[in-house]
């Protein structure tokens, strides 16, 4: 044997030996979150590799399909093909049919295949998120596999979630985020299988959708943001690919325009929504409480019109977010009627009124859902009128509010939110007189006064959010703050692969 052929045999040997060593990754070493309901180890593992096939015997299950194959594929380098005849080799099936909620899912992990089954395409795509995280970490890098094979421990998991709505939302008005951030945010949001994104479009500081119909808002309204930068606003056809990207993850857009108050870069924008007939400044600071649409100007409910029109044609999702916080100089008298004929033109079009807790003082639409963030009584006033909650309590789920007196982003004015004050608590149980079955689900809110970057952004967001996602996915009874402490310990080699830029609590050295 010539050296150099020796030398080649020796180094394939060593890549042999290398992998043959490889230790069968281990169902406890792998961060679950949100926790499924049941798992159940079992023996062996299954091997990803060129020749694995995904297999369905559904058109429905094409597009779910394409997308895991193009997930794995962008990471492993594989070419693994999508095929509907049933594969000679090892395989993923994935398959319909199951009697489970319509995001509940089963997956099992044989050595000799996958299965995920569910009864939609929905639960299929929870159930792959699932999948994912027992794959090694790597997966989230593109081309990032150092050695090893990539293992998949065996297990046997029956999963669903316990509310419907599990979401979050993000304020692009007073800092402006464009299309490619919030496709990001989506894709780490859906990781943790939550299915809701309430984008905050207009408030003081800037108007950030176009609307075809009154051109002004996004040309003087989205022109500046918090602290005087250069704003910023969607296109329809920029708002459409956001909806349309979030779809594919099986995640719902629900638009807010915010209103009677949070509305000055509306009122700058158009004179005539104005009482006095005046357009007031542009707005860069971070009080509020102080603008108002004129309530009882006729041309006020026509640009509401105009603007729920145009947004219910971009949104295929159920809701509309009205806003209805914080609107301090409009008398009750006036804010009243407001509310429910603002309702009434979001009915009209089919879709149904999400507001803040406020609303409740006016009467709610049969469809209507307060969003609880401030005043427990007001969401209690919600569900007196037979209303349903989402649940986002500013001392709980405000990604804004600061982790301790140290942070140097977000604002303290609701608490400071450690990552276990994130955690420990449940919507069911958080105020009397609120219970499971009044609640439409959970969702935790970025405010973006002190938030202009996507680096900051995720260090406000994560790891509260994973935590946000446990509450709203997993039943109470199976959630343990120090179990949880340990699976997301685990989930930091996930998040780094992932390149987030999270905050590293010091709840989570603890244990090294
Ligand atoms: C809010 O935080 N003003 C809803």
């Amino acid at each position: 044997m010539i050296k150099s052929e020796f030398l080649k045999l020796s180094i394939l040997l060593l890549i042999g030996g290398l992998l043959a060593c490889d230790p069968d990754p281990k169902l406890s070493d792998k961060a679950l979150i949100p926790l499924p309901e049941k798992v159940q180890a079992q023996d062996g593992v299954f091997t990803i590799d060129e020749n694995t096939k995904i297999y369905i015997d559904r058109s429905e299950l094409e597009d779910v399909a394409q997308f895991f194959s193009k997930f794995i594929n962008h990471s492993t380098g594989f070419n693994i093909q999508v095929v509907t005849e049933k594969p000679e080799g090892d395989y993923i099936a994935l398959g319909l049919g199951l009697d489970v909620p319509k995001e509940g899912y089963e997956l099992d992990v044989r050595p000799d295949g996958i299965s995920i089954k569910g009864a939609t395409p929905e639960g299929i795509f929870r159930g792959f998120q699932t999948l994912r995280q027992l794959m090694p970490s790597a997966i989230e890098k593109v081309g990032g596999f150092e050695g090893g094979a990539w293992k998949v421990p065996g297990v046997k998991i029956e999963d669903a979630p316990e509310y419907g709505y599990r979401g979050s939302m993000l304020d692009v008005a007073r800092h402006f985020f464009g299309v490619e951030d919030v496709k990001r945010y989506i894709d780490l949001m859906s990781l943790y299988k939550m299915n809701y994104l309430h984008l905050h479009l207009a408030d003081d500081q800037g108007w950030r959708i176009e609307i075809k119909s009154w051109p002004m808002l996004t040309e003087i309204g989205g022109s500046t943001a918090v602290g005087g930068g250069e704003g910023g606003f969607y296109t329809q056809e920029d708002y459409m690919e956001i909806v349309e990207y979030a779809q594919e993850r099986f995640i719902t857009i629900v638009p807010e325009i915010d209103m009677p108050g949070h509305t000055n870069a509306a009122l700058a924008s158009y004179p005539e929504l104005n009482c006095n007939g005046e357009a007031p400044e542009l707005y860069t600071g971070t009080e509020v409480g102080f603008s108002t649409l004129c309530t009882d100007k006729e041309i006020t409910y026509q640009f509401i019109d105009d603007v729920v029109k145009e947004l219910v044609g971009l949104t295929p999702g159920p809701y509309i977010h009205i806003g209805g916080d914080e609107s301090h100089v409009t008398p009750l008298e006036d804010y009243i009627p407001f509310i429910e004929q603002v309702q009434d033109i979001v009915n009209s079009y089919d879709k149904k009124v999400i507001g803040w807790d406020e609303i409740a003082h006016a009467a709610l639409r049969p469809s209507a859902t307060a969003q609880y963030w401030a005043k427990a009584e007001n969401a209690k006033m919600a569900v007196d009128q037979g209303a349903k909650v989402l649940i986002s309590p500013a001392t709980r789920a405000y990604l804004d509010m600061q982790y301790d007196s140290t942070t140097q982003l977000g604002l303290h004015w609701a608490a400071y939110i450690e990552l276990d004050s994130a955690y420990l608590w449940d919507p069911a149980t958080l105020e009397e007189g609120i219970d499971k079955g009044d609640i439409l689900g959970v969702e935790a809110p970025l405010w973006t006064e002190t938030i202009s970057t996507m680096e900051e952004l995720e260090y406000m967001v994560f790891p509260r959010l994973i935590g946000i996602a446990e509450i709203a996915w997993t039943k109470p009874a199976l959630r343990d703050w120090d179990d949880y402490k340990s699976r997301l310990i685990k989930h930091e080699e996930r998040m780094k692969a992932l390149e987030v830029n999270y905050y590293s609590s010091p709840l989570l050295k603890q244990e090294e």
